[in-house]
């Protein structure tokens, strides 16, 4: 690869985002946009002393948070991690069991497997989804699966197979009907990592509403924030009541007395928390329409430059980032030249399985994983930044 083309490219970059950025100043990856009612919902937590782990504004955002991905129920949390950790046990994971996930993710969707005292089963994702890859579970289930009952066990290794994540990777849908038509044949259930794909829909339903639970992040870098915060939703009332005990310390109802009857986790959201989430979601609409026109005017610009500016082959994405696959330029090197001139970019992840604290669970032979991680790139696409600005269709409000 040339020099010559890595400057070309970088500078093809720079040029679109000067453009719709209108700043000669660093360009984040992301950064938040508080342009609703944020400051009056903060204000009237603090006004009334109900900032922590109860109040109004959680009880609210349990009902949006419904309403809004069409799920039934929702619990919020003071993270996505602890979403998934939780979605996992309420799933039936237990201490001795194996779950499967894609190798390509936040290391979260791991972390959570192991806090369960599972074992992460890596497997590749797809070159276009950029997420679990039927062709993947197929071979694996055919080679190492096996139902007892209702149950699915690892013919090779003895343990039960007890969930699969599924993880919507930068917003891109996952193939859902491809993935739990196994899944469901072989008695796992799916548990989706949505963290990264509030907005996003596939066949018309929100990501997160296709397994038996979904969790959401709403950390400062996704497209709406609580500050720090997640969600688990679900469809099964069961699962959402165990879920909200779990999350509020498995404390026993009662007026005063301190009683457990479980292992609990002080995972819950605070209301100051839910205030800011509140007023985000009120702005999701918004967020996801000027996300989109930004989308287009970069993809655009960004035609002929050395990459492929990429979407997903199926459903709606919430355009998170700007995700693309370089075909010349070496990754590492691209970044290091945006970042000379003030641009954030970032690989789109980097698989799990070769991290230490993983390397010793099982991992099939991953190659598109191995090749997206050297080659796709994501780039910012804030909505903050093109707020007023003029190149960009105005989409939203
Ligand atoms: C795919 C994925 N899973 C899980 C998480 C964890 O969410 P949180 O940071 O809210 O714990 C994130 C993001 O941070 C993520 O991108």
């Amino acid at each position: 690869m040339s020099e010559a083309l890595l400057q070309d490219t970088a500078t093809r970059i720079e040029a679109a985002y000067r453009e719709l950025y209108c700043t000669d100043g660093f360009i984040p990856l992301h950064q938040p946009c508080f342009g609703g009612r944020e400051q009056e919902y903060a204000a009237t937590c603090i006004k009334s002393g109900w900032v922590s782990s109860a109040g109004p504004y959680v009880e609210e955002l349990q009902k949006k948070l419904a309403a809004l991905s069409g799920a039934r129920f929702a619990v919020p949390l003071s993270c996505g991690t602890a979403g998934l950790h939780l979605a996992l046990l309420c799933c039936g994971v237990r201490p001795g069991d194996e779950v499967l996930c894609p190798d390509l993710s936040f290391v979260a969707t791991a972390a959570a497997i192991v806090y369960c005292g599972a074992d992460p089963v890596f497997l590749d994702v797809d070159e276009d989804t950029l997420s679990l890859s039927p062709d993947a579970l197929e071979v694996f289930l055919k080679t190492h699966a096996q139902r007892k009952g209702k149950e699915c066990w690892n013919r090779k290794t003895g343990k039960r197979i007890a969930a699969c994540i599924v993880m919507h990777n930068v917003g891109f849908p996952a193939r859902m009907a491809q993935l739990q038509e196994p899944c469901r044949a072989a008695g796992i259930p799916i548990v989706e990592d949505a963290a990264e794909s509030l907005g996003s829909t596939l066949d018309g339903r929100m990501c997160g509403t296709f397994g038996r639970a979904g969790v959401y992040s709403f950390n400062g870098n996704k497209i709406v924030t609580s500050g720090g915060g997640g969600a688990v939703i679900t469809d099964e009332e069961r699962l959402y009541r165990r879920c909200l005990h779990l999350s509020t310390t498995a404390k026993k109802p009662h007026p005063w007395r301190y009683d457990h009857d479980a292992v609990g986790y002080n995972y819950r959201m605070p209301n100051l928390n839910a205030a800011l989430a509140l007023a985000q979601l009120e702005q999701l609409g918004g967020f996801l329409e000027r996300k989109a026109a930004q989308h287009a005017f970069l993809k655009e610009k960004l035609a002929g430059v050395a990459m492929a500016v990429l979407g997903p082959p199926q459903g709606q994405p919430n355009h998170w980032f700007l995700i693309a696959r370089l075909t010349g330029t070496p990754l590492p090197k691209l970044i290091a030249e945006l970042a000379r001139r003030k641009i954030m970019a970032r690989p789109v992840w980097s698989r799990i399985s070769r991290m230490k604290p993983y390397r010793q669970y099982l991992c099939a032979d991953n190659r598109h994983a191995a090749r997206i991680a050297r080659s796709v790139l994501c780039l910012p696409n804030g909505i903050m930044a093109a707020a007023g600005n003029r190149p960009v269709p105005s989409g939203g409000k």
